[in-house]
């Protein structure tokens, strides 16, 4: 009887997101509907992925839920578990793919035990899964993922911010271009280690307004406060084939604003079905491949039944 107890799948379910939204670099991120992946565990001796399903393929070993799932099974007193991805955000996209399974595995990890982590426990352990993909432990896109709508993160201290769900609708464009498997880390080489007083100035008071728009649903301000980054959209933008006509595209057609999701090269736009429609015909007029999705806020990583 303990055994079929233990045997059981429990799993849970965590939302793709857009990390930065514009200048608030590696701090703001938003959990949207998009997309979402399902992390099952069942307790085992040792750690490993025994399964993966869903639309996309990603490999058993060296898996991210694997490092997140150790380290919250050390706090929470489990001794391993067998793990079932279900994939469902798109990798290499810049829509959090491995944040969203990142904060699936700590989430079915706590339901496992029976016990929930602090926000920053959680968060933190979650992150040395993008450690593990990207080379750093950025927190934004799990910190949205685990914890839902609006989020910032700070990193000395660790702290976790939860601002809750916008009430609004957003456009979330990918370009189905070739990406490199270490695609976040490269586009953080393109990054500069230090930047002007003035532009953080300006990085500073974007990531404000940013805030503040979202959280008074305020889209005309939104898309001037994503457009306001003139550290990392400048560098990144050109590893995004056609990114400059895009743009034009889908202000065009009336959007307020655009920006890169994450790392890219997926695009978040503050606009409607119409400016996606407009940032797909321009990709495909540069022959590549698009498709769009128009989003709203999700909640944060929770209990779901088995895929
Ligand atoms: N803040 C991170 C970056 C997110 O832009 O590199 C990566 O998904």
């Amino acid at each position: 009887m303990a055994y079929a107890v233990k045997a059981l799948w429990i799993c849970a379910k965590a939302y793709s997101s857009s990390a930065n939204l514009g200048p608030g670099f590696d701090v703001l991120a938003l959990a949207h509907d998009a997309y979402y992946d399902i992390v099952c565990v069942r307790e085992t001796e040792g750690f490993k992925v025994s399964k993966v399903t869903g639309g996309w393929n990603v490999p058993k070993e060296n898996n991210n839920a694997i490092v997140v799932a150790k380290l919250a099974s050390e706090k929470l007193g489990i001794k391993g578990v067998d793990i079932w991805v279900h994939k469902g955000v798109p990798p290499g996209r810049g829509l959090g793919s491995s944040g969203a399974t990142a904060a699936a595995a700590v989430k079915a990890i706590e339901l496992l035990a029976g016990r929930a982590l602090s926000y920053e426990e959680a968060v933190s352990i979650a992150a040395e899964g993008e450690r593990a993909v990207s080379g750093t432990p950025h927190a934004d896109n799990v910190a949205a993922s685990y914890l839902g709508g609006l989020v910032a993160v700070t990193y000395s201290p660790f702290k976790v911010v939860k601002f809750g769900l916008p009430k609004i609708n957003l456009v979330v464009a990918t370009p189905w271009i070739d990406v490199p498997p270490s695609k976040t880390g490269e586009a953080r080489k393109v990054l500069p280690q230090l930047v002007e007083l003035k532009d953080a100035v300006q990085l500073i008071g974007g990531t404000a307004l940013v805030i503040k728009s979202l959280i008074e649903s305020d889209l005309e301000l939104l898309g001037k406060a994503v457009m306001m980054d003139n550290v990392i959209t400048p560098r990144r933008k050109k590893l995004i084939p056609c990114y400059d006509k895009v743009l034009e595209a889908v202000l065009s057609s009336g959007a307020y604003g655009m920006t890169i999701s994450g790392a890219g090269p997926s695009v978040l736009i503050i606009g409607n079905e119409r400016s996606g429609e407009a940032a797909v015909r321009a990709w495909n007029e540069c022959g590549i491949e698009a498709s769009f999705k128009v989003v709203k806020a999700a909640p944060g990583a929770r209990a779901h039944p088995p895929p």
